[in-house]
């Protein structure tokens, strides 16, 4: 362990003792709505019904002024924010005099803050790289660990949150990876080398084919019929009976000759080996479940949030057998809404929504698109073949009749560039916006009226951006 890992988990100690020191009233509970999020307040529920502490719980986008002006007048004594917070430690300081706030967050923040009443816990301030480290919920974990050893069978719960925020390139760094010796050691993961392919557990073998676009399979990505030819050609047959086959039914003779045959159609690509990676088992789970994978779960507590049901993803990740039921119908629902988005992106039938300037893609949706799912839209298409030309793209969707949901992705995720700066210049200025964010994703809730001036400024920040890197290529 290094001296920063070192210095953070002696400061979260010292935050554990504060926090002991609270009164014992009711809680209000504010946590981010995403995998992560909804981990880590998992993890905090865990913990506080350990300690028979009541607790109300609101799960949230992002907190904007009005929200926290709100909750700051509520009857609570204590507020406890998980995986969101510090981006407003200044505003939060000064509207929650008087009451206690304990904030356990890994997003960028502006300063340190363990004052009379508030508890600032966030490992940026510690020279711990909050983007692959540690995750919001591994941030709860080590707190909760230090209040109850027990939590220590959830740290699974906090690498799923990891996974959620896309922390893992192939193996855990650093905090999180100490959190994963925990997991291993409890039991509730098992690390296995695998094919690197998202769905093992729950999808046909084709169609994990069909879909994979990292690892890309030159010849079979994209294409369900030539997917199906190369199973055979690898000596597998696609069908068990009247069912397709997942990768779990495959014998390991059939896994070798399928990773091998991944291999060859990939020896032109850069690393065509890169089909192997570590695959995270909860081995307490049911096979073939969305729950046995621990990125698949992450994605199911990424559905239950986008369709408003986090209580769900909640449930499930403390154990219960009705919630994680629900929250696979959850799953289901929002893997419709989704086919149904790209189905209509697909056949352009609104075409003046969809604009492509040169290496960027803005898709105005309105109301075309459930406005909770045009953010994975941008994502999916930002890592398909259908951006092969493109940078960025930036999607819109209506929530209602005054706001708007705006999402922005990059197609390289290795580019530099930070889309929560150009999300910042996209709305700088234009009142009753919102937005956040980091490098890799941003987002943001507009009032209507700015669309046309965001698309606007679109075109001339992403263009002139992407003009910059075909330079840069030249060059
Ligand atoms: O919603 P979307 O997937 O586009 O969000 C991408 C990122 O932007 C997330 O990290 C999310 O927390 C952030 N965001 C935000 N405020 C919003 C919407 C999204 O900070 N109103
Ligand atoms: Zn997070």
């Amino acid at each position: 362990m290094d001296d920063n890992q070192h210095s953070f988990l002696s400061f979260v100690k010292v935050a554990v003792q504060r926090f002991r020191e609270w009164d014992t009233g009711p809680i209000r509970l504010i946590s981010h709505i995403d995998a992560d999020g909804i981990s880590a307040c998992s993890l905090m529920i865990k913990t506080l019904n350990l300690q028979n502490r009541k607790y109300s719980l609101s799960i949230v986008q992002n907190v904007s002024s009005d929200f926290l002006e709100k909750i700051c007048k509520e009857d609570y004594g204590s507020y406890i924010f998980t995986d969101i917070g510090s981006g407003h430690i200044r505003l939060i300081s000064s509207l929650f005099s008087g009451k206690n706030v304990l904030i356990l967050d890994h997003h960028k923040t502006e300063e340190v803050t363990l004052s009379k009443n508030i508890i600032h816990v966030n490992p940026t301030l510690f020279g711990i790289d909050g983007g692959r480290e540690v995750s919001g919920a591994g941030v709860v974990y080590l707190f909760c660990k230090e209040i109850d050893e027990k939590l220590k069978g959830m740290a699974h719960i906090a690498l799923i949150g990891a996974l959620g925020d896309v922390q893992e390139e192939n193996g855990f760094l650093a905090l999180n990876n100490s959190i994963l010796v925990d997991a291993v050691d409890q039991g509730t993961i098992r690390v296995i080398r695998g094919l690197r392919i998202f769905g093992a557990q729950t999808r046909p073998l084709h169609k994990i084919l069909e879909y994979s676009t990292d690892p890309y399979i030159p010849g079979v990505t994209g294409n369900e019929s030539a997917a199906i030819q190369f199973l055979q050609q690898v000596g597998i047959t696609p069908r068990v009976g009247n069912s397709w086959k997942k990768i779990v039914h495959l014998t390991s003779e059939e896994i070798k000759n399928l990773i091998e045959g991944i291999i060859m159609k990939r020896m032109g690509e850069e690393n065509p080996d890169d089909v192997l990676g570590n695959v995270y088992l909860l081995p307490h789970e049911e096979k073939e479940s969305p729950f046995r994978d621990a990125k698949e779960f992450a994605t199911l507590l990424n559905a239950t949030g986008r369709m408003q049901k986090a209580s769900l993803g909640i449930g499930a990740c403390l154990g219960d057998s009705k919630n994680k039921q629900l929250a696979m119908r959850a799953l289901i629902a929002y893997k419709k809404e989704i086919i149904g988005a790209l189905t209509w992106f697909e056949k352009g039938k609104n075409p003046d929504q969809i604009e492509r300037g040169k290496g960027y893609l803005i898709i105005n949706a309105a109301g075309y698109v459930n406005y909770a799912i045009i953010g994975t839209i941008a994502s999916i298409l930002s890592k398909s073949e259908k951006s092969k030309n493109i940078s960025y793209i930036l999607s819109l969707a209506h929530m209602d009749e005054r706001l708007s949901k705006v999402s922005l992705r990059k197609t390289n995720p290795r580019s530099s560039e930070d889309l929560r700066e150009i999300m910042k210049e996209l709305i700088d200025g234009l009142e009753g916006c919102e937005a956040g964010g980091h490098k890799q994703a941003a987002g943001g809730i507009v009032p209507l009226k700015w669309e046309n001036e965001i698309i606007a400024r679109a075109h001339l920040i992403l263009g002139k951006k992407t003009m910059e890197e075909r330079i840069d290529f030249l060059e």
